[in-house]
């Protein structure tokens, strides 16, 4: 059985969390055998899977679109549905496009920034929320780290205190100083999960294809664990001689 959003918070303190992202039915079921307790159906989907330059241009129904496939793929797993950008726009719209998310198969929904006001709503409703604070993608205007100076630390910090009295079960804290990400960690009664973040977090996040290694380009935090880019495109050439040569089939 999938874990439930009170399991997942009281793991706080007790067990560490990994999360991956995952947009297709074959990636989720290899995530789910491996044993990964939560996956994440981030709206990086659409600079990732779909070639998009920014996550402002993802639609709900791309995101339910998704979400589906990842259910399928791993129906024993916690699944997260990420609110792509403006479908959070205020707190009747957030319970309209996290009822679809819920409806197409996610457990949760993750919501980008302090709406605190959003967060309560949902919360209100029964929906299991997630907040991300630091770098927030749809907003930002660059993919440098945040928090380093006085102000804007305080700033996240006041955010993630924020998001955590919401109601929100869990926090997602990206591209920030470890130390700060340590200060959260501390500060809130909610697991947080860091990416790029440090080691002192609750649990890590990371985007599958940036540690298998399916792109051109991968965030100074990210570890590579493969080069599967790579891979495949040698078995892609060797394919194409293969053809070329009448030694296929
Ligand atoms: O969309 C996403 O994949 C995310 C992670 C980077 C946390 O929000």
């Amino acid at each position: 059985m999938a874990y439930n959003a009170d399991e997942l918070r009281l793991m706080k303190g007790r067990t560490l969390i990994p999360m991956l992202t995952a947009y297709t039915s074959p990636v989720a079921r290899c995530l789910e055998r491996a044993g990964i307790p939560v996956l994440l159906v981030g709206d990086s989907v659409g600079m990732v899977e779909m070639g998009m330059t920014t996550t402002r241009d993802v639609t709900i129904e791309q995101m339910c679109y998704h979400v589906a496939a990842v259910r399928r793929g791993a129906p024993q797993t916690h699944v997260i549905g990420d609110m792509p950008y403006h479908a959070d726009v205020d707190p009747d719209t957030a319970l309209r496009n996290a009822r679809l998310l819920l409806a197409a198969g996610a457990d949760s929904v993750k919501l980008e920034g302090p709406k605190y006001d959003v967060i309560a709503h949902l919360v209100a409703q029964d929906i299991a929320v997630i907040g991300h604070t630091g770098l927030t993608p749809q907003t930002a205007t660059s993919f440098k780290q945040v928090g380093r100076d006085r102000r804007d630390a305080d700033r996240i910090i006041e955010e993630a205190i924020g998001i955590a009295r919401a109601g929100a079960f869990m926090l997602v804290i990206e591209h920030t100083p470890a130390e700060l990400a340590q200060v959260i960690t501390q500060a809130i009664d909610i697991p947080t999960i860091g990416i790029g973040a440090g080691t002192t977090c609750d649990g890590q996040v990371m985007v599958i294809n940036d540690i298998i290694g399916l792109g051109e380009y991968w965030p100074p935090f990210s570890k590579q664990y493969a080069y599967l880019g790579a891979t495949i495109r040698d078995i892609a050439s060797r394919f194409a001689d293969d053809v070329r040569q009448r030694s296929f089939p």
